[in-house]
């Protein structure tokens, strides 16, 4: 593999990395709306106002530029590399259907997010911004969540994240330089279990919502 291509490989793993903190951090926010209104205001509140965290949506959301842009770019240039995939093969062999299809599930994230912003980001930190008055995150949620179709749409997205991550987070010790055959099994192992973990804890809070269970 040429060098250019190992070092724009390195670029999308630190930048997926930052946002597998951003997806964890995310979720455990989200989260506390299952515990109680006056649990998912705080944390909501707490993210609103902690200056660490307002300093990490920039970086953020370069990271996700990045990432989308570098995806782009080796998925047109292992097209016109073939047999030569971006995934490593030749010691494990074993590819997993996700991450065959990593370009294809990150247009699906992608295109799924910009929904989610248009529902949460723009009615709270955008309404904020132009001077508005903001809605309240936990109605949001109860209003967003109270739709079938939502909840339909939320988790084909949450899945999509669940196995492009489940591949991705794998992918980016490989790309690290960590190619060694008794950590790779482990982990590959530890990569599905976090994205077990995310795609659960992500796709409770939809279906809590749906059932009824928040409160009024
Ligand atoms: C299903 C559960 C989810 C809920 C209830 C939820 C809720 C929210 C809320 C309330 C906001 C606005 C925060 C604010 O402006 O103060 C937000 C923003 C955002 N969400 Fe989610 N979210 C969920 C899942 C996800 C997932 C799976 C992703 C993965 C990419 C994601 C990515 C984002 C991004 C990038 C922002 C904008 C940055 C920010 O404001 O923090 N969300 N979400």
């Amino acid at each position: 593999m040429k060098s250019s291509s190992i070092g724009r490989k390195l670029v999308m793993s630190i930048s997926g990395m930052f946002l597998i903190m951003f997806l964890t951090l995310h979720l455990a926010i989200n989260f506390t709306a299952i515990i109680s209104r006056e649990a998912y205001e705080r944390a909501s509140h707490f993210m609103s106002e902690n200056i660490f965290i307002k300093m990490m949506v920039p970086v953020l959301a370069l990271g996700f530029i990045v990432h989308i842009a570098m995806g782009v770019i080796l998925t047109i240039q292992n097209r016109k590399a073939r047999p030569t995939d971006y995934t490593v093969k030749g010691k494990h062999p074993k590819v997993s259907w996700a991450s065959k299809n990593m370009f294809a599930l990150g247009i699906i994230i992608l295109g799924l997010l910009i929904i989610h912003l248009n529902h949460f980001w723009a009615e709270i930190q955008l309404q904020e911004f132009l001077g508005n008055a903001k809605a309240n995150p936990y109605d949001l949620v109860v209003a967003t969540f109270s739709n079938w179709w939502n909840v339909s749409v939320y988790v084909i997205w949450i899945l999509a994240i669940g196995f492009h991550v489940s591949h991705g987070f794998w992918s980016m010790f490989q790309s690290m330089g960590l190619n060694n055959d008794k950590w790779l099994p482990r982990l590959r192992t530890i990569a599905i279990i976090y994205s077990y973990v995310i795609t659960t804890g992500y796709i409770i809070i939809p279906i809590y919502f749906f059932l009824g269970f928040g409160q009024a």
